[in-house]
């Protein structure tokens, strides 16, 4: 499949004296004097975006997105709709992203369409108020997605990099996500080139340049998670580059809080787990590959595994977090390979004061490699990720509040629950105060089928339903994962399913299934009375 010839584009240059322009010395991060002339202002390289456009934007999670370029877009925007002349856009990205590019677009009602992942709560809220179009697809599928064209033609990709090389090659920023899809398929690009990033960040990257799309499609070369199988940089055609703009603006990842005490228990009877199976010798004390969701449980996990006494294990994941550098340095992990290094302020400090160590041990992949289905089934990971609710037999909801209130995304989980080894989802057995159940009689909204979970964990203990059929998964949820609280409910529900079912495979009353939502919305409490 070949793509769309680029139009050329006239580009107005920095003007001379202007605030940017200030010789060439200080441009250390673009080492290309043919692309410098292509410097200019966020204001003027956002207003090449014109309404309606599909513009493809780096990120993934708070880390490697553009800073200036969306601000300045709905600066514009917001100024045009006070003259009745409002716009919009629809807008890819690699996954969620930060306030100042979801967050200022969403706050000016400035997408119609957004995709895949997002954690904003300005885009939430227009998404569940029915102003804002989301597509939630699996990270992987994003690229392939993109080639086929069903998202139409990408007019505009702004691409976040560390710097520009001689050649006009791309140095990475701190997430890769899909901008090798990007830059390759957009008609115009906007490069934003943060001097912000650590200069280190030069050479851990291993982008890919084999995929092809079916039916030439061929195996991918990768078979160990530390494996280098690509280039460092991102190509770019530069006739297509219309604009570059110099910043120099943090990542927005904020610092975790210390793990509460149902992270704790989570991840207790996951390591416990874990180590049976090590005894059982269905692991080895290097586990496999690991793959690890954002988030509290998440910390708390990868803080047991590093009390645990495991040394030398990998990670093949998505995101690196402060934790991982915490396992590198005390040997609890050999490397990690991700798409995205999302740090706080306090894990860059860190980073950048031992870079020969870590820049050793870290390589950064474009989202559809860290998340590939080929390679994830090939490794055997352990994936972790965190759950809305999970039902009686293992149905899990990853994403929707009552069914029908977005909360995030699926994100990866997709992509490692159905691929991995082993697949755990975990969440707290109660969410609100006790006012809901994370285990419910049937799944409001289904993210990874029963055929995908295999490990539920809760801060009451862990189910195991690896090899059980639905009627003894129901017993192994509702003895090791309910709150006591609900567990008499979930019981009750369940032998009267099995005494009245339609059939008695996967016992179900289908006039009550969802009445505990139901109950939710109406009241405010899943517990009855
Ligand atoms: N009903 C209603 N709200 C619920 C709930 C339920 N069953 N379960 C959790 N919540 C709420 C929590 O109360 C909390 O709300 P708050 O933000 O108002 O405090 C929020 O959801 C987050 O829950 P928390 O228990 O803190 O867990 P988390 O931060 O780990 O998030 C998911 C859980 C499911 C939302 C999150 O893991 C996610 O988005 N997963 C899907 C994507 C994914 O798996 N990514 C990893 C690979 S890319």
């Amino acid at each position: 499949m070949s793509r769309r010839r680029a139009r050329p584009l006239k580009v107005q240059p920095l003007e001379s004296g202007g605030h940017l322009n200030i010789g060439i010395q200080m441009h250390d991060r673009i080492r290309s004097s043919a692309l410098l002339e292509r410097l200019m202002t966020a204001e003027q390289a956002a207003s090449l975006i014109e309404p309606g456009m599909t513009v493809a934007m780096s990120g993934f999670t708070g880390a490697g997105y553009p800073k200036a370029v969306p601000q300045a877009l709905a600066a514009r925007m917001e100024q045009s709709a006070a003259s009745g002349r409002g716009f919009k856009i629809k807008v890819l990205t690699g996954a969620s992203t930060a306030p100042e590019l979801d967050g200022a677009l969403a706050r000016v009602e400035g997408m119609e369409l957004r995709l895949p992942y997002q954690s904003d709560p300005n885009v939430r809220e227009r998404i569940n108020a029915g102003t804002l179009n989301y597509i939630d697809i699996h990270l992987s599928h994003v690229a392939q997605h993109t080639w086929f064209g069903f998202f139409g033609d990408i007019n505009v990709a702004v691409v976040e990099v560390a710097g520009i090389l001689e050649d006009g090659r791309l140095i990475p920023s701190s997430s890769v996500g899909n901008n090798k899809t990007w830059l390759d398929q957009a008609d115009k690009v906007i490069l934003e080139v943060n001097r912000w990033q650590p200069a280190a960040l030069e050479g851990m990257h291993d982008i890919y340049y084999g995929t092809a799309l079916p039916p030439n499609r061929k195996p991918i070369p990768l078979t160990l998670p530390d494996q280098r199988i690509g280039e460092p940089y991102l190509r770019v055609d530069p006739d297509r580059i219309v604009a570059i703009v110099e910043t120099d603006a943090p990542d927005r990842n904020s610092a975790f809080s210390p793990p509460d005490e149902a992270s704790r228990q989570i991840a207790g009877h996951l390591l416990d787990f874990l180590g049976q199976e090590i005894r059982r010798g269905r692991l080895t004390d290097k586990l496999l590959p690991l793959q690890s969701g954002v988030g509290n449980i998440a910390n708390a996990v990868l803080a047991g595994l590093s009390q645990g006494g495991y040394q030398g294990l990998t990670a093949y994941t998505e995101v690196i977090q402060d934790g991982m550098l915490e396992l590198l340095k005390n040997g609890t992990l050999r490397m990690a390979s991700a798409t995205s290094f999302s740090l706080s302020p306090a894990g860059i400090e860190e980073f950048n004061a031992h870079v020969e160590f870590y820049s050793k041990r870290i390589l950064l992949r474009p989202q559809e490699i860290s998340n590939h289905p080929e390679l994830i089934r090939r490794l055997g990971c352990i994936a972790m990720n965190g759950m809305i609710e999970a039902d009686i037999y293992g149905n899990v909801n990853s994403t929707h509040i009552a069914g029908s209130r977005i909360m995030n995304g699926i994100g990866g989980s997709g992509d490692f629950a159905r691929n991995g080894y082993l697949s755990v989802f975990m969440s707290p057995s109660i969410a609100k105060q006790g006012k809901i159940s994370g285990i419910v009689p049937m799944a409001s909204h289904v993210d990874h089928t029963e055929h995908d979970t295999m490990v539920v964990v809760t801060e009451q203990g862990l189910a195991d339903l690896r090899g059980l059929a639905p009627k003894q998964r129901a017993k192994q949820i509702i003895e090791h994962c309910a709150h006591p609280d609900y567990r008499p409910l979930l019981q009750d529900y369940y032998d009267r399913a099995f005494r009245d079912s339609y059939g008695k495979h996967t016992p179900h009353l289908l006039n009550e299934a969802l009445s505990w939502h139901q109950r939710f919305v109406e009241t405010g409490t899943m517990m009855p009375g």
